[in-house]
């Protein structure tokens, strides 16, 4: 489904402003024309680079979403529950995640070439607990806008699927005007397996790539694909996982509830539970970790 401009819910200077933080818009750019940044860094001037309040809040849209007990109707209307700074993430994330953005932050990224640091210390720096899963968005302290951080995750390089949510904000990806990108399987062959696949780029991959060589494959898929709901939640891209792929799966899904539902707003009690953590993770990696 292609839409057009006009339709889309919110325009570009229309975009939600934080606090204290006017919008820069073409207009107000200071820069001379021979002075003008790159194409792309243009675009993220125009932009609040971080529409959500805080990372949580992405979270908070997808527990919401997926509340438990709601009918498949009620899950088709996520529109109701998304407030106007999680649409305006969606909009800068599908229009962004092209398939040369993902390999290129894959290429900066994937290479793990940031130093060493234990979990621990990573999880100091994030400020967090640090479950696993989510110690990615450590992306966001590299400098990552928000949208190359979080958010559901689909397939670059070939047709979107309606089931990724807000799939109309698909047609100001660059990646919509390259039909080589647009037929079912794009640059993919059939049945090719996940791991042959570039999936948008976020906290997923990056903790994938950190922490692959210390666990057992069923915790990779868990960590690699919790944001892929198109595949986990709504059965989409089927024609491009292979039999390895849909076993694994059922870890992703059992994996599910314990990432949208344990987001509780109070604090756990660090204290009482760091040593439980503490040697559970030493179980599985040593010290210090590649970043
Ligand atoms: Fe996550």
């Amino acid at each position: 489904m292609k839409q057009s401009e006009e339709h889309l819910p919110l325009k570009e200077d229309q975009a939600p402003v934080k606090e204290g933080r006017a919008p820069l818009r073409e207009d107000q750019a200071p820069l001379q024309e021979d002075q003008a940044p790159l194409k792309e860094d243009r675009a993220n001037l125009e932009e609040d680079r971080a529409p959500l309040k805080e990372l949580d809040e992405w979270d908070d849209f997808v527990a919401i979403r997926y509340r438990q007990g709601k009918s498949e109707e009620e899950f088709r209307n996520y529109k109701a529950d998304a407030n106007p700074t999680v649409t305006e993430f969606y909009r800068q994330n599908h229009k962004h995640q092209t398939l040369d953005f993902v390999l290129k932050k894959k290429a900066e990224y994937c290479g793990l070439k940031r130093g060493q640091k234990s979990i621990w210390e990573m999880a100091e720096y994030l400020n967090t607990l640090g479950f696993l899963h989510d110690l990615g968005k450590v992306l966001c302290l590299y400098g990552e806008p928000q949208w190359a951080v979080v958010g559901d995750t689909f397939p670059a390089g070939c047709a979107y699927s309606e089931q990724v949510v807000f799939p109309e904000f698909f047609a100001a990806n660059p990646d919509s005007g390259k039909p080589e990108y647009q037929t079912q399987y794009g640059i993919y062959e059939p049945n090719c397996g996940l791991d042959n696949v570039h999936l948008s780029f976020g906290h997923d991959e990056y903790i994938h790539r950190v922490t692959q060589k210390y666990l057992p494959e069923e915790a990779q898929y868990m960590l690699r694909y919790h944001s892929f709901y198109a595949a986990h939640r709504h059965g989409a891209y089927r024609h491009l996982m292979n039999e390895h792929d849909e076993a694994m799966f059922e870890w992703v899904r059992k994996f599910n509830p314990y990432d949208l539902y344990s987001k509780g707003r109070e604090r756990p009690n660090t204290k009482e539970i760091l040593p439980y953590y503490r040697e559970l993770v030493s179980e599985s990696f040593p010290d210090k970790i590649d970043w």
